[in-house]
């Protein structure tokens, strides 16, 4: 049957997109995202979940900019308050009606997700620039100086938060800041303590307790995490876990900061994944917030920010494009949009066509494991022989998908799946349809 939102014309990557493409490689620096760089294509325009390319070739789209594009593609909405905005004024830090109704909006929405004492905010342009500041905030509060976060954590690049990730971002590039200590996340479908969720007790948390005890001088100002890892593979950890991170945080006073860059605003099937869990003291946002519009921030209580010298003084706490008319804007159009479109029960709503899809494609495939996810955050395992594939065969799927017409980060063996808020569940199952169409062609390479 043909598509009605996926049309493919030409040899992927296409002409143009092939042309395009070489010329800049030529003057662009290296180290773009793998996605981009492994597909070749350049892009042209987009509409909703479909992003078209230079050579007229529509794909469905089942990454969003790594969960940055919530509204979907070309939205009117972001457009029409960029314009409309900019025809005003586009930066200042003096006090503008877009900046004053975004930090109401944010405020309103924390309270309904039940952290109604997180009401400051502070914003910034990237997401690491807004984690670089929670961990200053913390560390002005609480004056102590030390940061726990996980195993497969990410939360950045930038010198000050490298350090936080347990991944391979920071490798090769020398000793990172000092007083940064990780332990394990709660990935129970592999857990590295080999444990099995049923009968541990949450012994990550106990090992965290550990780190704590035997790594740290005793003076750790906040645990980071996720409350689902993205970048790990969007790894649900389970019920409960959350809130004994920030029972452990507390307990060594420590404050908890939440960083919802990818979960945040709606993704998961409700405002922020944490809520209904724990009430963070510092909770970290971006990606979605602002639709594409580089916007972050970050949100946290009226005690913390009076007693937060030399964070609090003026100039210190702020930056060139955080919170400028533009970006107040954007931000508070996308985030009025979402709430008006409750794209969060959207996202709730599709859940379980999502996750039905992909436990039906497990049960076909022996090797699809570890179905996980929540709202339209979902990801599973590629694994050949028991372990987690090679990244060679993994690439085979990412390109028997894009032949087909769908963007899938599914170049590594833990597949993620984070389309835009506003994909229909009829291009939900047509994506899940050509997922398995792709499984079915690179089958042999799992075997
Ligand atoms: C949880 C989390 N924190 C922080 C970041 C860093 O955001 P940015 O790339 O905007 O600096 C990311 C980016 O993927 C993220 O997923």
């Amino acid at each position: 049957m043909p598509s009605r939102f996926i049309e493919i014309k030409t040899p992927i990557p296409g002409p143009r997109s092939r042309a395009m493409c070489v010329r800049e490689q030529q003057l662009l620096a290296p180290g773009i995202q793998s996605i981009s760089q492994l597909s070749g294509i350049a892009i042209a325009r987009g509409k909703g979940a479909v992003l078209e390319d230079i050579d007229g070739n529509r794909f469905l789209d089942f990454f969003a900019a790594m969960g940055v594009v919530s509204l979907g593609h070309g939205d009117r909405v972001l457009a029409q308050a960029l314009s409309e905005q900019a025809e005003l004024t586009s930066a200042t830090s003096f006090t503008s009606a877009a900046r004053l109704r975004l930090c109401e909006q944010l405020a309103d929405l924390t309270e309904r997700a039940g952290f109604a004492t997180l009401r400051r905010t502070q914003l910034y342009s990237s997401g690491a620039e807004a984690v670089e500041s929670a961990i200053r905030l913390a560390r002005a509060h609480t004056k102590k100086f030390e940061v726990l976060s996980f195993w497969g954590g990410f939360h950045g690049k930038t010198a000050g938060v490298a350090g936080l990730c347990g991944s391979n971002f920071k490798i090769g590039l020398g000793p990172q800041l000092p007083g940064l200590h990780l332990a394990p996340y709660a990935d129970c479908g592999r857990c590295p303590l080999g444990k099995e969720i049923k009968t541990c007790g949450l012994a990550c948390v106990d090992f965290a307790e550990e780190v704590i005890a035997h790594q740290t001088t005793g003076q750790v100002t906040a645990i980071v995490v996720e409350p689902i890892q993205g970048t790990a593979g969007n790894i649900v950890p389970p019920k409960g876990w959350l809130r004994a991170i920030g029972e452990l945080a507390h307990r060594h006073g420590a404050l908890l900061i939440v960083d919802e860059m990818i979960t945040g605003f709606g993704r998961t099937g409700t405002m922020f994944a944490a809520q209904g869990e724990v009430v963070p003291d510092i909770l970290t946002f971006g990606k979605g917030v602002a639709n594409g519009y580089p916007v972050s921030g970050l949100i946290t209580r009226d005690d913390i920010v009076a007693d937060a010298e030399p964070w609090s003084r003026p100039s210190f706490s702020s930056s060139s494009f955080g919170g400028s008319p533009l970006a107040a804007a954007a931000a508070s159009a996308v985030v009025a949009e979402i709430v008006a479109r409750k794209l969060d029960e959207h996202a709730a709503s599709l859940e379980r066509t999502l996750l039905d899809g992909l436990h039906r494609l497990a049960e076909k495939y022996s090797f699809v494991a570890q179905v996980r996810g929540r709202g339209l955050l979902a990801g599973f395992d590629l694994e050949k022989q028991g372990a987690l594939a090679q990244r060679q065969a993994c690439e085979k799927l990412f390109f028997a998908c894009l032949r087909r017409g769908l963007l899938l980060l599914a170049y590594t063996p833990r597949v993620r799946i984070q389309p835009p808020l506003c994909i229909s569940e009829a291009e939900l199952c047509e994506g899940l349809l050509l997922l398995d169409e792709a499984l079915d062609e690179v089958a042999g390479e799992f075997a």
